[in-house]
């Protein structure tokens, strides 16, 4: 039986995984148990600070529902969400940024015509969105799918709201492009909001006095044959925490200005009763095929 060694211990782990037979497992688990010892040792890791670390994994887990997915929240919070999207698209020459998908969406949905009012029965600044989806060399992107989800002027989706039913939801639909690769709608201004803070990642954000914000921004899912799909926000420019993002997810290209118009009439048609805002943004889509990202069950707890 070999003598315990601690200097001999990552060596001997590392060789516990050399008979793995799929390849990248066997070199993921290296890597993952080289980092980890590594961690222990730089930081002389006491027995508290490990339970504490396990207790936390744990509530993380348990915290976890069908619909709601607080390790993928703490991947959020931590940055691994937006380095793992970097690493994913590196080639990305011409075609807009990425950024997180988030736990709001909930897939699927229902297809309204261009110049949908997305906002109905909701308070709020009136805001009209005028978008383009082209290829990298700006031709136009006819018959592309465009999912868009954002938050209410309070901060909420509406899957977080008591209201919600099950029906078509609000301020989330899908458009399809024109001939032109144009989609429009109407909906109002969002703000912006914390991401969920009842649970373990909530806890590990106050103890380490930061705070929970999103900046306000429109998500944008745009699918596209012979296109990578493209899993973006439009961000408001002005807004107080485009440079604190909890989740680590702005990029300056991304962030728009909505610009104020008096007109009495909005680009639908309908009368202006105040001040409206117009949101102009053109979605470079990149040639291939890829992932399409899947929703949690429905929305967020
Ligand atoms: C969101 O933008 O909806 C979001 C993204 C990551 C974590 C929480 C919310
Ligand atoms: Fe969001």
């Amino acid at each position: 039986m070999p003598q315990f060694d601690d200097r001999l211990l990552t060596k001997r782990v590392v060789e516990s995984f050399s008979q793995t037979p799929n390849e990248r497992q066997r070199f993921l688990m290296v890597e993952l148990v080289i980092t980890l010892h590594d961690f222990v040792r730089r930081t002389d890791l006491t027995f508290e600070e490990w339970s504490s670390a396990i207790d936390f994994l744990t509530r993380t887990g348990q915290k976890c529902t069908p619909t709601r997915q607080e390790f993928i929240l703490l991947s959020d919070v931590l940055g691994v969400s937006m380095l793992v999207d970097a690493i994913n698209h590196r080639e990305r020459e011409g075609a807009t940024g990425t950024t997180v998908l988030g736990p709001f969406y909930v897939g699927e949905h229902k297809e309204v015509p261009n110049g949908s009012d997305i906002s109905t029965g909701l308070s709020g600044k009136p805001m009209f969105v005028c978008a383009r989806v082209t290829a990298p060399d700006g031709a136009p992107v006819a018959n592309a799918i465009a999912d868009i989800w954002h938050a209410d002027d309070e901060g909420f989706y509406d899957t977080q709201k008591p209201s919600h039913a099950t029906g078509n939801g609000s301020l989330r639909a899908r458009f399809r492009t024109d001939a032109g690769g144009r989609l429009a709608f109407r909906t109002i201004l969002p703000c912006s909001y914390p991401i969920p803070t009842d649970g373990p990642v909530g806890e590990l954000i106050r103890a380490s006095s930061r705070h929970a914000m999103r900046p306000a921004h429109v998500h944008f899912l745009v699918n596209a044959e012979g296109f990578e799909p493209l899993v973006t926000h439009v961000f408001l420019e002005g807004d107080d925490y485009l440079d604190s993002d909890v989740v680590f997810g702005v990029k300056e290209e991304l962030v728009c200005k909505a610009e104020r118009n008096d007109g009495a009439v909005m680009p639908d048609g309908r009368k202006a009763s105040g001040p409206w805002y117009r949101m102009t943004y053109d979605f470079r889509v990149r040639p291939g095929t890829g992932h399409v990202p899947q929703p949690l069950a429905a929305g967020t707890d």
